[in-house]
């Protein structure tokens, strides 16, 4: 990556503008190398986890967004011209994905993250251009149209949405190449505030929908913990102690995003998409970056406490003391992989203890990935696929709740117990994701 050319030295804010792609590019004039940087940043913005469906051809569009008013699809954005974008010229393309409307003005859902992407800096616009344009199989295919009946269906509240929350591009410029500690730190907030739109899961919302900051200079909100999405609860990405990344080292966040496993923890849900077909193709100097920026972020719970081991569930396990409660059930269906000190066999099955998913004040992920299974498909850099069986069929509510308690208070833990109301709710409020025997081969 061009950050690494210059010397530390360099002076910091001078260093941001080069590193945002504002230096005169060698090879900027050679078509196929604009094609393939425009490649890399259609993977650094994880533009195909949207745009191509399973089985579908690569970014014909047509994945379902499902909105309380009906449900919406993603744009055909391969360069047929009657179907996809073939005719937009690169200032239409530019106003789609950092200003959110379409080719004819009207404005689109925020379901594309155009709130982020406002950062990305022209060069990087001109080649992720250059690579649709040229790179991209055509393909005639109209994705099916919304639903949402009229008159919901009008676009223009759209457009008072986006003057509400979406930043201008000038202003998302401003704040990207704000002061950093160093270049690397700099590259990586780009990375995470504008392409990589981690806030879009990792930050809360407010009451319409919007992000309540969209980056570091937004406050101790921003990658404070998400909604969940189908059940799963995007965790804090910030230096929280317990429930965020205070006991992450650069190392093991690099790991995660590259292969979706480390000695920490194991993705599932849609970060494992934003993995596959994201962070995975990233380089580990981009990766790098990325995990120095996450963990230059103050923590949001500045007064939570460490985590730390407490070998008092495991010594009772192993003396076959089972009377906490859901502690039989631990040992009957889960400690075979994740052992009875909670440790787990890094990386094919995760520790539980210490692990911010089961630290979480929401236990959604947790009672969903018991009910339904969760399957880590093979990456590029680390091709074995792990599975969790799913419980669902096998323990009820109550024994779902229990065992989730176990889990909860062991090991140092100590996070609050849930109830058998709360996981019929839990189970009520998000579809179950369906289990697939093999994990479906990704990219
Ligand atoms: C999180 C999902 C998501 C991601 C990631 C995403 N998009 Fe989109 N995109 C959508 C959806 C959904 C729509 C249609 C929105 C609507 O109908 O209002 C859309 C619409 C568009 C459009 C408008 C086309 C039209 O029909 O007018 C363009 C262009 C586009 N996306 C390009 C991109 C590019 C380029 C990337 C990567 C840099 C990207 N998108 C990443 C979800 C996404
Ligand atoms: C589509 C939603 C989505 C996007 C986009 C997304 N994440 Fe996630 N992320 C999640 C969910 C859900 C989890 C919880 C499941 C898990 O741990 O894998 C998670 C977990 C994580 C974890 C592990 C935390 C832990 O304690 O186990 C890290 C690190 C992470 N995300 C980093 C990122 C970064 C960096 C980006 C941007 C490049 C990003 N995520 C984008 C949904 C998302
Ligand atoms: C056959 C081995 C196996 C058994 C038995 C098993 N798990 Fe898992 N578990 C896994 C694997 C593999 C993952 C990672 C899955 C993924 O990331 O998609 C996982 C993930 C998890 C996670 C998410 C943690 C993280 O960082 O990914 C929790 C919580 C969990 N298991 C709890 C349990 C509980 C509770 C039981 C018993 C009811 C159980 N597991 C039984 C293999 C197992």
């Amino acid at each position: 990556m061009t950050y690494r050319v210059f010397s530390r030295a360099t002076v910091l804010g001078t260093a941001a503008l080069l590193m945002l792609g504002h230096l005169p590019q060698a090879h900027a004039d050679n078509a196929e190398d604009l094609i393939t940087r425009g490649r890399y940043i259609a993977d650094a913005s994880d533009c195909s986890a949207c745009h191509t469906v399973k089985g579908g051809r690569p970014f014909a569009g047509g994945m379902a967004f499902k909105l309380p008013t009906g449900s919406i699809y993603s744009s055909n954005i391969t360069p047929d011209p009657a179907h996809g974008i073939g005719g937009w010229s690169e200032a239409e393309f530019s106003r789609a994905v950092r200003e959110g409307t379409r080719q004819n003005g009207a404005s689109l859902y925020p379901a594309m993250p155009f709130p982020s992407y406002a950062r990305m800096s022209d060069s990087d616009i001109h080649a992720l251009y250059a690579y649709f344009m040229k790179g991209v199989q055509p393909v005639a295919e109209a994705p099916p149209a919304s639903d949402i009946p009229w008159p919901l269906s009008m676009r223009w509240p759209m457009s008072l949405w986006r003057a509400a929350f979406a930043p201008s591009v000038p202003s998302a410029q401003k704040d990207v190449t704000r002061p950093f500690p160093d270049p690397a730190i700099a590259r990586g907030a780009y990375l995470v505030e504008g392409p990589g739109h981690c806030g879009a899961c990792h930050s809360p919302r407010g009451v319409a929908l919007q992000e309540k900051a969209l980056s570091g200079s937004g406050g101790p909100l921003f990658l404070s913990g998400g909604a969940p999405i189908d059940g799963f609860v995007p965790t804090s990405l910030r230096q929280d102690q317990r429930t965020g990344l205070a006991s992450w080292s650069e190392d093991d966040i690099v790991a995660f995003l590259s292969t979706g496993r480390n000695r920490k923890g194991e993705a599932f849900g849609g970060m494992t998409d934003a993995i596959s077909h994201g962070t995975q193709h990233l380089s580990q100097e981009d990766l790098h970056a990325m995990a120095r920026y996450l963990l230059s972020l103050d923590p949001g719970h500045p007064t939570a406490t460490a985590w730390h081991y407490d070998p008092a569930a495991a010594a009772a396990l192993q003396r076959g003391d089972t009377t906490a409660q859901g502690a039989k059930l631990y040992v009957d269906h889960c400690a075979a992989c994740h052992r009875t000190d909670g440790r787990g066999y890094a990386p094919a099955f995760p520790p539980l203890a210490g692990n911010p998913v089961v630290m979480s004040d929401k236990p959604d992920s947790l009672v969903h990935v018991v009910q339904s299974g969760a399957a880590l498909p093979g990456m590029a850099k680390a091709p074995s696929a792990f599975v969790m069986p799913a419980y669902g069929r096998m323990l009820s509510t109550q024994q779902i709740a229990d065992v989730v308690t176990f889990i909860r208070g062991a090991w140092g833990n100590n996070a609050s117990p849930v109830d058998a109301a709360t996981v019929a709710g839990l189970e009520k409020s998000a579809p179950r994701p369906v289990l697939q025997d093999k994990p479906a081969p990704l990219n």
